[in-house]
């Protein structure tokens, strides 16, 4: 099977280096030269647990390729997969800027039968508006079938998500796409469902929204344990005891963020709206998400009463663990808030520094990039931990402790016990607990 795949950002490199890793023929593709440049010399553009070594192994066997050509490489494949970015526009919906674009692409080089496969996530009857712009755009009677299969690939995880599936979704509408498509993922044929495109397009929205829902609801939970005398984690391990419920996705914290949650909750909501549908329970966990970081910044407040001439480290940047995307990362959010107070931040994370350094660069004024989290703790007056990394759980706190101005620690994902940190000598804060 020859497979395109047009856009290897996070999701599309992933999805090109683990296609090939299964034996078919893959040409990645994108816009951007140099992306296409570094992946021909086997070097990934992201860091992806994993990635780089799956990504020399197959360009050695020769079953995978990347090319600057996007008409080219559109030509000489069978399968198509669209996997170029859906931004959110101002009023939540998806902008399908780019997906329209690369539809128009294939229709002008459509020069045999083509599945054009729909990985990005878009909203709901996404693929009638790829059919109709193909068939507005095409220049011969050449057929075609458009195609859904959602990615449910978590960052960081991404390629063992990939290689181990829950489930593969494919929505499909003719008999010809599904032999394709069960074909190219044959391996895990136990864990295929094969739904209509509608529904395929709508599982991706639905399942991300419900994780986000998830979150934010065990992240409301939390307040209520500040208020009270409950300790979320026991809360939350309490209510994942039951299968009904499960164990998964309950961690109270600063927040969800990523490419994917708080877009596809905006998203979601907007297409209910547009069909008639109130959705104001997603508009709700957006709201309760959005505070987490109002909240975690009145608290440094209430420990540090004034921010401006304070010094701030800020542990973890990136918007979870072993990833280097920063792609609505609450850190961010957090680090303009003290900034716009006056205060002065050290800021350190294992993989996502040269990705913030575009959003602060490292001329801004208060803003430091530490070499290790001993380096951006130095004299500081408060600590923050944003992101979980495995380098934080497994610190010298005692050492951290000794080189800190005060030894002000805000948890916002909860990775030490209370009582541990206390005994330590940290005026220790976290989530939804004492
Ligand atoms: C993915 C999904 O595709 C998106 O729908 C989802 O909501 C978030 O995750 P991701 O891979 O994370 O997107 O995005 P990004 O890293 O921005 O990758 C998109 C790639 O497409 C980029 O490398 C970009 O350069 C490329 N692109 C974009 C093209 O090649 N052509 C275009 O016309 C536009
Ligand atoms: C998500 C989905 O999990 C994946 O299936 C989909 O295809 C893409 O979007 P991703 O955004 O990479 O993946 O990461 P995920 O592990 O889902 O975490 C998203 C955000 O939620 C992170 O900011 C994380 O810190 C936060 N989170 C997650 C919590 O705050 N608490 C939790 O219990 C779990």
């Amino acid at each position: 099977m020859k497979i395109a795949v047009i856009g290897t950002g996070y999701v599309g490199m992933v999805t090109a280096v683990c296609l090939a890793d299964l034996g078919h023929t893959v040409i990645g593709t994108d816009v951007v030269p140099e992306k296409i440049d570094k992946a021909s010399r086997g070097i990934s553009h992201i860091y992806e647990s994993g990635l780089e070594e799956l990504l020399k192994k197959n360009l050695k066997r020769g079953n995978l390729s990347f090319l600057h050509d996007l008409d080219e490489t559109i030509r000489s494949s069978e399968v198509l997969f669209v996997s170029v970015n859906t931004p959110q526009r101002e009023d939540g919906s998806a902008d399908m800027v780019y997906v329209e674009g690369v539809s128009r692409r294939i229709a002008e080089n459509l020069n045999s039968y083509k599945v054009v496969v729909e990985k990005s996530t878009v909203p709901v009857k996404t693929s009638l508006w790829i059919k109709r712009t193909i068939d507005l755009h095409k220049k011969s009677d050449v057929e075609f079938d458009v195609a859904s299969n959602p990615e449910f690939l978590r960052e960081g995880t991404a390629v063992s998500d990939f290689l181990h599936p829950d489930r593969i979704v494919i929505g499909v509408e003719s008999e010809r796409a599904r032999d394709v498509l069960v074909e190219i993922y044959k391996k895990f044929k136990d864990r295929l469902l094969v739904t209509n495109i509608d529904t395929a397009e709508l599982i991706k929205h639905a399942s991300n929204s419900f994780l986000a829902l998830k979150i934010s609801y065990i992240n409301l939970i939390s307040e209520l344990c500040e208020k009270t005398d409950a300790d979320v984690e026991l809360v939350a391990q309490g209510m994942g005891m039951d299968p009904r419920i499960g164990d998964q996705f309950l961690r109270a914290g600063i927040g969800y963020g990523g490419s994917c949650f708080p877009k596809d909750i905006r998203a979601l909501a907007k297409i209910g709206e547009d069909l008639g549908v109130s959705f104001d329970l997603l508009k709700e966990a957006d709201k309760i998400n959005l505070k987490r970081i109002d909240i975690f910044v009145d608290k440094i407040k209430n420990a540090l009463w004034i921010l401006k001439d304070k010094v701030i480290a800020v542990l973890g940047l990136s918007f979870k663990p072993e990833t280097d995307d920063i792609r609505e990362a609450p850190s961010i959010k957090v680090i303009q808030r003290l900034l716009e107070e006056g205060a002065t931040v050290r800021l350190y994370d294992p993989k996502a520094m040269e990705n913030l350094k575009q959003v602060f660069p490292e001329k801004t004024p208060q803003v430091h990039y530490a070499k290790s989290p001993y380096d951006a703790v130095e004299k500081a007056n408060a600590l923050l931990l944003i992101t979980e990394w495995d380098e934080f759980k497994e610190m010298d706190l005692k050492k951290i402790k000794g080189l800190m101005a005060n030894p002000i620690f805000m948890d916002g994902r909860n990775i030490f016990e209370p009582a541990q940190m206390r005994e330590l000598g940290f005026d220790y804060y976290s989530i939804g607990r004492k």
